[in-house]
C-alpha cells in the first residue's frame, strides 16, 4: 500500500469515535468571538444587530419586560462574549439540555426568559416575536464555527472552590465599601447620569436582580466576582474575599421573585 493510503486509514481511526468512550460529550473548544464584519448582510444581520443592541440596552428596547436597572451585559459582559461571565458563544448548538432548577428540557428561548423573568425581575418576552428573534439570531452569530454539542472554554463561570472559612458578611461590607462603592454606589444602587440613565448597575435594591435570579446564589456570585470586579481589574481579589462579598450582597434586599420554591422540583438544588 502507497504511504500516503496509510496516512489516510490512520486519519480516519483517528478521528472515528470511540464506542467505548466513557463521557459522550464533545471537548469544549476555545471561545472565539467572531469578527463584528462577519456580520451578515441583510435582514439576518439585522437582526444579529438588533439583538446586539437589546442585549446591551435591554432596558431602553424592552422597557416593558424590564423590571429593574440592568441589562444582559451588566453580567453577561461585552455583550456576552467573555469567558467566565456566561458567555453566549457557542450557545446556539448545545440547548436544548437539561436544567435541575426547572426540572425540565430548556430550549434556549426557555433559558433567554428565565433571566428576563429573575435577572431582570421582568416579564419573559414573546418567543414568536422579533426580539427573541432578534437575541436568538445574535447568539447564533456569535456560535459561528463551534459544533453543535460542544460548549466553549469559559462557559458559564469560573470554578470557586469552597470558602476555607465561613464566609462573613461583616467582612464584605467593609470590603465592597473599600473595593466596590466607587462604581455601585454605597447604598448598592449603582450610579445614574444626570438625565437618569444609568451608568453603574445596582447590586441590590429595587432596580437590581430577584433573589431567584442566578447571580442572587452566593457561588454564582462569589464566582463572578472573584474572576470579573472590580470591572477591569478581575481577579485581584482572594476567594476568601469573593465569598465574604457574596455573603454580603445576596444578603442585601432585593426584590422577591415568585415562584423561586418550585424550583429544584427533581432535587439537584446546589449547597451555595
Ligand atoms: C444579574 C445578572 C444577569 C443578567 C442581568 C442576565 N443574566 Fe443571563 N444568566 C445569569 C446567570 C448567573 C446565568 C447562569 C445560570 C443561572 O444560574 O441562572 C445566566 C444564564 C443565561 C443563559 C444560559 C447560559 C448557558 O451557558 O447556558 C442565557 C442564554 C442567558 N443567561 C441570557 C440572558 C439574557 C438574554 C439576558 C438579558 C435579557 C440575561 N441573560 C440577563 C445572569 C444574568
Ligand atoms: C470601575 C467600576 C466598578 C467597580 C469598582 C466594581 N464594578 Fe461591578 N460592575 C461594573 C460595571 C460597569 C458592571 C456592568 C458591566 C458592564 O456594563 O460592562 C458591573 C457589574 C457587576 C455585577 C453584575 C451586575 C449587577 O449590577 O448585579 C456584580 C454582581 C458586580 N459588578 C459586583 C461588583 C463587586 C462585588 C465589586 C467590588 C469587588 C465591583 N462590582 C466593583 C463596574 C464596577
Amino acid at each position: 500500500m502507497k504511504r500516503g493510503a496509510w496516512i489516510g486509514i490512520l486519519l480516519m481511526v483517528g478521528l472515528m469515535p470511540s464506542a467505548h468512550a466513557a463521557d459522550p460529550a464533545p471537548r469544549a473548544v476555545p471561545l472565539v468571538v467572531p469578527a463584528p464584519q462577519t456580520m451578515p448582510d441583510g435582514p439576518l444581520g439585522e437582526a444579529v444587530r438588533q439583538g446586539l443592541s437589546i442585549v446591551n440596552a435591554t432596558k431602553a428596547a424592552l422597557p416593558d419586560n424590564v423590571g429593574n436597572a440592568l441589562n444582559c451585559a451588566s453580567c453577561h459582559l461585552n455583550g456576552g462574549t467573555v469567558a467566565n461571565a456566561a458567555p453566549f458563544v457557542g450557545l446556539w448548538g448545545v440547548f436544548p439540555e437539561y436544567f435541575a432548577r426547572s426540572g425540565r428540557v430548556e430550549t434556549l428561548a426557555d433559558r433567554i426568559n428565565d433571566c428576563f423573568a429573575r435577572s431582570m425581575n421582568g416579564q419573559p418576552i414573546a418567543v414568536d416575536g422579533d426580539p427573541m428573534r432578534a437575541i436568538l439570531a445574535y447568539i447564533a452569530w456569535l456560535s459561528t464555527g463551534v459544533p453543535t454539542g460542544a460548549g466553549v472554554e469559559g462557559r458559564g463561570f469560573a470554578a470557586i472552590a469552597a470558602p476555607a472559612r465561613a464566609p462573613d458578611a461583616g467582612r464584605g461590607a467593609q470590603l465592597y465599601a473599600q473595593r466596590c462603592a466607587s462604581c455601585h454606589g454605597q447604598d448598592g444602587a449603582g450610579l445614574k447620569a444626570a438625565d437618569g440613565s444609568y451608568v453603574m448597575p445596582p447590586l441590590w435594591g429595587p432596580q437590581s436582580f430577584s433573589d431567584g435570579a442566578g447571580m442572587a446564589r452566593a457561588s454564582v456570585a462569589a464566582a463572578f466576582v472573584r474572576t470579573k470586579m472590580p470591572l477591569g481589574r478581575g481577579g485581584s481579589l482572594d476567594e476568601q474575599d469573593a465569598w465574604d462579598l457574596a455573603a454580603f450582597m445576596t444578603g442585601a434586599p432585593r426584590p422577591a421573585f415568585a415562584g423561586g420554591a418550585k424550583d429544584y422540583p427533581k432535587g439537584g438544588r446546589p449547597a451555595r
